[in-house]
């Protein structure tokens, strides 16, 4: 019997860095939020990308929650990380932080989950490592990805009950 291919999140993990510019604002002079989901979309893309070890597609962004606004001239800090794969499904979580630069200080400005889904040469979903969970942060980020797992198919599966889709 072939043994199950793991990784653990470290080995796919990503961080990268952007400085706020005048043409990433909105007209409050603040980070453009749309901005800011593609650069949490490219990082999330990297991650399953090292994870999978095979494209990945965006298949839904599960949460996103701007919690501070980011202003003109802040560093951005992302860093994201594998939190649960299912057969071909993967669930990425990303933290933004605002640095400011002359201080150092720094703040949880946004958080999100997507998930992505590995395609193979037929742009068909294929099979991918399983996480391997090994840290305490690790474990509970997986433990909680499969509540929100379940919670999804819960909420799905009421609304198709409710018939009115
Ligand atoms: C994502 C996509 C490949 C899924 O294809 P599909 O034929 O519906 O896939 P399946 O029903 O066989 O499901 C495959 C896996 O995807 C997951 N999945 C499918 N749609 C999903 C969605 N909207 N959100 C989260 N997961 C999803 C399934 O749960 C399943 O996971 P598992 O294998 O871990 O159990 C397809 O919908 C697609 O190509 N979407 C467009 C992607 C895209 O263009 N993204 C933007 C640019 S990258």
């Amino acid at each position: 019997m072939s043994e199950e291919i793991t990784k653990s999140p470290k080995q796919s993990a990503a961080e990268t860095r952007h400085i706020v510019m005048p043409d990433h604002t909105n007209h409050y002079g603040t980070l453009f939020g749309g901005t800011l989901m593609s650069w949490i979309d490219l990082i999330a893309v990297m991650v399953a990308q090292r994870h999978c070890g095979r494209e990945a597609v965006t298949a839904s962004v599960d949460k996103l929650n701007f919690l501070e606004p980011i202003s003109l001239g802040d560093h951005v800090i992302l860093k994201a990380s594998a939190n649960y794969a299912g057969r071909s499904s993967l669930e990425i979580g990303v933290q933004v932080s605002k640095e400011n630069p002359y201080t150092g200080v720094v703040t949880r400005a946004t958080t999100a989950y997507l998930t992505f889904v590995a395609l193979d040469e037929n742009k068909r979903p294929c099979p991918i490592p399983k996480i391997k969970p090994e840290s305490d942060v690790e474990i509970r980020r997986y433990e909680n990805a499969i509540l929100r797992q379940e919670a999804n198919r819960n909420l799905i599966k009421k609304i198709k009950d409710n018939g009115k889709v």
